[in-house]
């Protein structure tokens, strides 16, 4: 872009997940420093979530807002951007079609500027392809998540050629570590480690959308993170479709001790005996030895790579979140044997009872789908009595959606739509019930806030998270923004609790 031109204005949306959100947040820097003008909207997807606490994705950006009030649908036919970047999800066919509805508003809006530039990125265009050209006539660039460095040539060829463009390359690792990233949070951070998934859980798209597994080295992990920290960051988020199966190998020998100073002192890695780690438990104690970094999160683990070694690393550092996030999808054995998810409940339920005998004061959340193909009243019980059962600080229930190309897609998709909504209905309440009751029971007891921004709503507040990651509004001035407090939980309103400050 010519730099004395006004300069031209991007709207990002973001549906999906967390990986999406970073995505966003490098597209959005990688433009910004072309000298675009930014501005940004987040959606997620409408499920029914009932959870302690706003979806992960908010934590950092909009800490305050209601979610309904966050998800106000513009009116994209007046849409005054020169360019608008879909970044897409396709988990479920509701995100689909909420993308598709915008497509349709964006085509009038092209009527109207016929030079508006139209893109897409996501597991969208991982999904289909050239053939949304054919679709959305309209559409003029795809970028593919493992081409983001593309986009401002891509958006350049659209607007000297007017002509359709696309960059999707089908494998490699969709991760960028770039100082040029754009971060919505000042004192947190996401930072993918690994993508793609190599399990097959038959109602998943993942691993069409992300391919295969891929993970980014331990020495880069580690020299992102501490990059980060210079930066001011304090809490990082580890992102990956599986994390747990994260292998960073440049071969494990020697101690951990010996890895950490290889790195902090930026020392070559041998080839045959280099002393970084190769899984997971021993990237997230390497990288709890980073001063200056003070909480670390991770997303998604699935229960099968979830070890022992994983839960003593937990255990072992209190720098590392007690707020750990286990789909179960389901709580009946058929179901969790027709979706593949390689164990039964009775063996994800021991894997919790260790992890809470490890770590006492961990919060629990997980991933519920109802309605899967040939689900019973039987099978919805089991869930129901799972949910009891575990006793989770929050869920994310979804209704089944069949996705075209997934194993599951060749089985029936019987269960009818007022069942699914039914049964969903009646896990929400039961959850919502239980985590009420879980969040009663943290009143009253001390914990640790990391404090992250100022409440607009209660003027003399501040706004932050506890190391179970649960919303604490805490009456402090505003100098301790940015620090970690301790903290008297005074009390519980709906998800938020109150809180007096320690000294
Ligand atoms: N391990 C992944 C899971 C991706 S999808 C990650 O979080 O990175 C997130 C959740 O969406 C899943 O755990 C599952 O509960 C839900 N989900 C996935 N496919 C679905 C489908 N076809 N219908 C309904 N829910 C689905
Ligand atoms: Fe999807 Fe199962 Fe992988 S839910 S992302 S296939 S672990």
């Amino acid at each position: 872009m010519n730099k004395q031109d006004k300069p031209l204005k991007v709207t990002i949306k973001t549906f999906g997940c967390q990986m999406n959100v970073y995505d966003t947040e490098v597209a959005s820097g990688i433009l910004k420093h072309q000298g675009y003008e930014i501005a940004h909207e987040h959606e997620d997807e409408e499920s029914s979530v009932i959870a302690n606490e706003v979806k992960q994705s908010q934590i950092a950006s909009s800490l305050e807002t209601p979610r309904n009030d966050r998800q106000k649908k513009k009116d994209w036919r007046r849409i005054d951007s020169d360019i608008v970047l879909m970044n897409t999800c396709s988990v479920r066919e509701h995100a689909e079609e909420r993308v598709q509805s915008r497509m349709g508003m964006l085509k009038k809006a092209k009527e109207t500027n016929p030079d508006l530039i139209i893109g897409l990125m996501g597991c969208m265009v991982e999904e289909h392809r050239e053939k949304l050209f054919k679709k959305y006539p309209h559409l003029d660039l795809m970028v593919g998540t493992r081409n983001l460095k593309e986009l401002p040539d891509l958006i350049k060829t659209v607007r000297e050629r007017r002509t359709q463009v696309s960059s999707i390359k089908q494998d490699g690792i969709s991760i960028e570590y770039t100082d040029q990233i754009q971060r919505t949070g000042k004192y947190h951070a996401w930072l993918p480690i690994m993508t793609g998934c190599n399990k097959v859980c038959t109602f998943c798209i993942v691993p069409i959308t992300r391919g295969s597994e891929v993970s980014m080295k331990a020495r880069d992990v580690y020299r992102e993170a501490s990059r980060l920290v210079e930066e001011g960051v304090q809490w990082i988020t580890l992102l990956g479709q599986n994390v747990n199966s994260y292998n960073g190998a440049e071969v494990t020998v020697g101690s951990k001790q010996e890895a950490v100073s290889s790195l902090q002192n930026e020392v070559a890695v041998p080839t045959a005996d280099s002393f970084l780690p190769t899984g997971f438990p021993a990237l997230l104690d390497m990288l709890c030895e980073i001063k200056g970094l003070e909480r670390i999160s991770f997303t998604t683990s699935h229960p099968h790579d979830a070890t022992e070694e994983l839960f003593q690393v937990i255990k072992k550092n209190s720098k590392i979140s007690r707020r750990f996030h286990l789909p179960l999808q389901s709580g009946s054995n058929n179901m969790l044997k027709r979706m593949k998810r390689l164990h039964t409940f009775d063996e994800y339920k021991e894997k919790l009872a260790r992890l809470k005998s490890l770590v006492p004061d961990i919060s629990l959340t997980t991933d519920i789908i109802a309605g899967f193909s040939g689900e019973t009243d039987q099978d919805h019980e089991e869930t129901m009595k799972a949910l009891e059962a575990i006793r989770y600080d929050g869920a994310y229930i979804y209704k089944y959606s069949l996705r075209p190309g997934t194993p599951a897609a060749k089985l029936p998709d019987d269960v009818p739509q007022e069942i699914k909504e039914k049964r969903n209905a009646e896990l929400l309440t039961l959850q919502r019930k239980i985590t009420v009751e879980c969040n009663q029971s943290w009143v009253g007891k001390t914990t640790h806030v990391f404090l992250e921004s100022q409440s607009s709503r209660h003027p003399g507040f501040l706004i932050g998270r506890s190391d179970n990651e649960k919303r604490v509004t805490v009456k402090a001035p505003p100098d301790k923004i940015g620090s970690f407090v301790q903290v008297h939980l005074d009390s519980l309103h709906h998800e938020t609790f109150t809180a007096s400050l320690l000294l």
